[in-house]
């Protein structure tokens, strides 16, 4: 089973806990490989919050780097996302429209927030199942708790789980 993480991160924290997944996946997987996706507005914290923020919260897809992310090699394809203003970044949203080949390839969320993230999970479940993908489940987490055991397992058991049936 070959995973691709694909993952937007600006202040670290979702980063981190991309890496430490692919950490934990190593031996349990053919194959991982972790995709940041950089969203070509360079954004400090203050402007995060006066433009990217609003721009989160109408959906806006941003451009990225890079351009065209291709899953058709993955079983798995998970993404990671910062929340901001209960959303997922204008950086993922631009993730899930740059994607191709998720037709039908199982997918997970994960989202890592201030404590507040409101739907941001479900928002982008639903955006890359309309992307053709299968959303398996999100697991959140608090930015106070980024290396939490818990909601690790929780991510690897979503990730590692044998594909559903039908
Ligand atoms: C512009 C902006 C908006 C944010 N909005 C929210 C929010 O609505 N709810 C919340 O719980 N945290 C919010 N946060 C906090 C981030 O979601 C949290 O710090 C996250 O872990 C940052 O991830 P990163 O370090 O990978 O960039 C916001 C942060 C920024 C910069």
């Amino acid at each position: 089973m070959r995973v691709a993480i694909v993952f937007h991160s600006l202040s670290g924290n979702t980063r981190r806990v991309a890496e430490l997944l692919a950490g934990r996946l190593a031996p349990l997987v053919d194959g991982t490989d972790l995709v940041e996706v950089h969203d070509l507005h360079q954004y400090s914290t203050l402007t995060a919050y006066m433009t990217g923020a609003p721009r989160a919260m109408r959906g806006e897809a941003a451009a990225i780097d890079p351009a065209e992310i291709d899953v058709t090699a993955y079983d798995v394809i998970v993404f990671g996302t910062p929340v901001w203003a209960f959303a997922p970044t204008p950086a993922m949203n631009g993730a899930v429209a740059a994607l191709s080949g998720a037709e039908g390839k199982e997918a997970v969320v994960f989202v890592t927030s201030g404590g507040g993230p409101r739907s941001a999970a479900e928002r982008l479940g639903s955006a890359l199942q309309q992307r053709g993908a299968r959303v398996r489940g999100a697991v959140h987490f608090d930015r106070k708790e980024i290396e939490s055991e818990a909601r690790l397992a929780e991510l690897v058991a979503l990730v590692t789980r044998p594909p559903s049936a039908d």
